[in-house]
């Protein structure tokens, strides 16, 4: 890789991103199947779409940017789908397991904001207006994600259930 201009950081971290989110839609289904929450499974199932919106984004601006994007596999995220996937396959309490899966979701979301943010903050510095606007579009699509989840996470439910549960093994 070479790095030469701000051009070519924002067209890296495009590259990176598009690649994140493409892994992200082929795992958010098998994410959203492991929910045993209904809220949980239709926040999931709702950013999936958000997701493709998100990735067409990125395949819409490219061409916009002058110069190649590289192509490349986001080791980041492939990671942290790596972890979700043994939440996904884990055992036991239904509730506690959706509270993992909700620490995995959040993890991504935090990963995916915190390259959307540089991302959009290079596209600023650069003049790119246009490119900054729609990266603003997605990165409050994921934050909004992220609260969500926190919401659903601390709404009680979990915290009652799972409760419920220790007190009935004890
Ligand atoms: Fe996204």
């Amino acid at each position: 890789m070479r790095l030469d201009s701000l051009l070519d950081v924002l067209a890296d971290e495009i590259g990176d991103l598009r690649s994140a989110e493409e892994q992200l839609i082929v795992a958010l289904p098998k994410v959203a199947a492991a929910a045993h929450s209904d809220e949980l499974r239709a926040a999931l199932e709702n950013h999936l779409e958000e997701t493709r919106g998100h990735l067409q984004r990125l395949q819409d601006l490219t061409p916009t940017l002058g110069t190649t994007v590289p192509m490349e596999t986001c080791e980041g995220m492939k990671g942290l789908l790596e972890e979700g996937e043994q939440i996904v396959a884990a055992q036991g309490d239904p509730l506690a397991k959706d509270a993992a899966l909700i620490g995995a979701a959040q993890r991504v979301e935090h990963y995916e904001i915190a390259a959307y943010g540089t991302a959009r903050t290079l596209a600023d510095e650069l003049g790119l207006d246009d490119t900054k606007e729609v990266l603003d579009q997605t990165l409050d699509e994921e934050a909004t994600a992220d609260k969500l989840l926190t919401k659903i996470a601390t709404g009680g439910m979990f915290r009652s259930g799972i409760n419920r549960e220790a007190a009935a093994r004890s």
